[in-house]
């Protein structure tokens, strides 16, 4: 099923990771603790910024708070949420609630003032530091999950209110959420969704002196977009262009940077 990457030199790895696709729709099965723990040690082994380790896992396992997960991923309020809800609309990524496993993956700087109380850790450069391992050490999970596997899904939906989602997990200051993730194992449904084009190497790598992409480029890559969700029947997007416009077309989370600062991250 992997997608036809030309790859000359492979290993079980490389196919892993050649062969991701986000998983959205999840069988019963739980992941067994052993399994939880190895891929948390996993992630914990990533390389780390400066050997600082600003990271930290939460681990959703209250069903009133996934929902309440869920209700952030609408971007409604509470009320109007649990009016909709009421009246049986199926809202959000059900996925939140359903997911064997969902995980906030957090920036975190807050041990590093137990350890030295007047650590500098408000510069943007900070946040940057704490963004790079905490991606870095949830990919390496996606990666072992995908490796042995489960599947799962990343939700940056929970910074569509990043301040309740703060509160849900309590956070002190000098932790900020930065995204959830879902994992469990997939479905047979799920494992047969066709893997999404990513851009043309031409369009990603240059040498020496950066190249953008060519207009060529692009617009092949958007028919090749376009040939993708036709053949999976969604209409909702046209392109890759349609959906840089959706994303970028008006002011994203724009709450993100004061709940940051709140929290201590990037003032300055
Ligand atoms: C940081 C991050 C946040 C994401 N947030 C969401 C999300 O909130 N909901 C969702 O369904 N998918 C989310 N995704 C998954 C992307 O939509 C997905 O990776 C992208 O469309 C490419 O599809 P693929 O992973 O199947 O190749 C997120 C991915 C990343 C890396």
């Amino acid at each position: 099923m992997s997608q036809a990457i030309a790859h000359p030199v492979t290993s079980s790895t490389i196919e892993t990771l050649l062969n991701h696709r986000s998983v959205r729709q999840f069988t019963d099965e739980a992941v067994a603790p052993e399994v939880l723990e190895t891929l948390f040690n996993v992630g914990r082994m990533v390389s780390t910024s400066n050997y600082l380790q600003a990271v930290s896992v939460v681990r959703v396992t209250d069903p009133e708070l996934r929902r309440k997960f869920r209700q952030i991923s609408v971007d409604m309020d509470e009320e109007t949420y649990n009016k909709a809800v009421a009246e049986g609309k199926k809202l959000g990524h059900p996925y939140v609630e359903t997911a064997p496993e969902l995980l906030i993956f957090c920036i975190d700087t807050h041990r590093h003032h137990q350890l030295v109380p007047s650590a500098q850790t408000d510069w943007m450069e900070v946040t940057l530091i704490g963004a790079v391992d905490v991606a870095l050490f949830a990919q390496n999970m996606m990666a072992a999950a995908e490796s042995i596997g489960l599947g799962g899904v990343y939700l940056g939906s929970m910074r569509n209110d990043v301040k309740r989602a703060s509160e849900l997990i309590n956070a002190p200051e000098h932790v900020f959420p930065l995204f959830g993730m879902c994992l469990g194992y997939p479905t047979e449904e799920a494992k047969q969704i066709a893997q999404k084009p990513r851009l043309p190497l031409e369009a990603l790598v240059s040498e020496n002196s950066f190249e953008p992409a060519t207009q060529p480029q692009l617009d092949s890559y958007n028919a090749e977009v376009r040939a993708y969700y036709e053949a999976r029947g969604d209409h909702k997007l046209a392109d890759w262009t349609a959906q840089v416009e959706k994303t970028f077309g008006t002011p994203l989370r724009s709450d993100v940077k004061d709940v940051l600062n709140t929290q201590g991250f990037g003032k300055r």
